[in-house]
């Protein structure tokens, strides 16, 4: 990673935005990544705004790695105002705004939080063919609380781990 980069994941990471649990939230999202053991959630609130249904609010948790936590901080600002299907409509790229292009060995931190937010925002569509359960829980309760849940509990997390990278050369 440049130095650059590290630069603005930094400062990123001094004031983290949006960071917690959204007391009220309409959607909760959960995802992990298998390959690094980064898991994040991220909760959603909606408002009426000019005959439009958008984001209020977007808050996360995560565990870890300070690109998805950077990430993550830079998404729940930028989503705001807009409808779930504008925000479904941004990619990993988009989602990590001023922190420019990521390292490929980085991308997948910003596809988590991508995931996460596909997850609360459109369930289904997040289902990962593979993948045991479904991908997201209405539950409010926070990451670490429900992740010491057993699983199987009926209204418990349940996490999807988002595909691993393509094979590398
Ligand atoms: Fe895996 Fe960042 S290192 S999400």
């Amino acid at each position: 990673m440049n130095d650059d980069l590290q630069k603005r994941i930094t400062e990123a990471m001094r004031d983290p935005k949006n960071l917690g649990e959204l007391e009220g939230a309409d959607a909760v999202g959960t995802v992990g990544n298998s390959d690094c053991g980064e898991m994040l959630r991220m909760w959603i609130k909606y408002k009426q705004e000019g005959g439009r249904k958008v984001i209020d609010r977007a808050t996360f948790q995560s565990f870890g790695c300070e690109t998805a936590i950077a990430v993550a901080s830079l998404a729940t600002e930028l989503i705001r105002g807009k409808t779930a299907e504008e925000a479904l409509a941004m990619k990993g790229d988009e989602l990590a705004g001023e922190l420019g292009p990521l390292p490929p060995m980085k991308i997948h931190c910003a596809q988590l939080v991508e995931g996460a937010l596909r997850s609360a925002l459109a369930p289904a569509a997040s289902a990962i063919p593979s993948a045991p359960a479904a991908a997201s829980s209405n539950s409010t309760g926070g990451l670490l609380e429900n992740m010491l849940q057993p699983t199987e509990k009926p209204g418990g997390v349940r996490v999807v781990f988002l595909k691993p990278d393509a094979p590398k050369n």
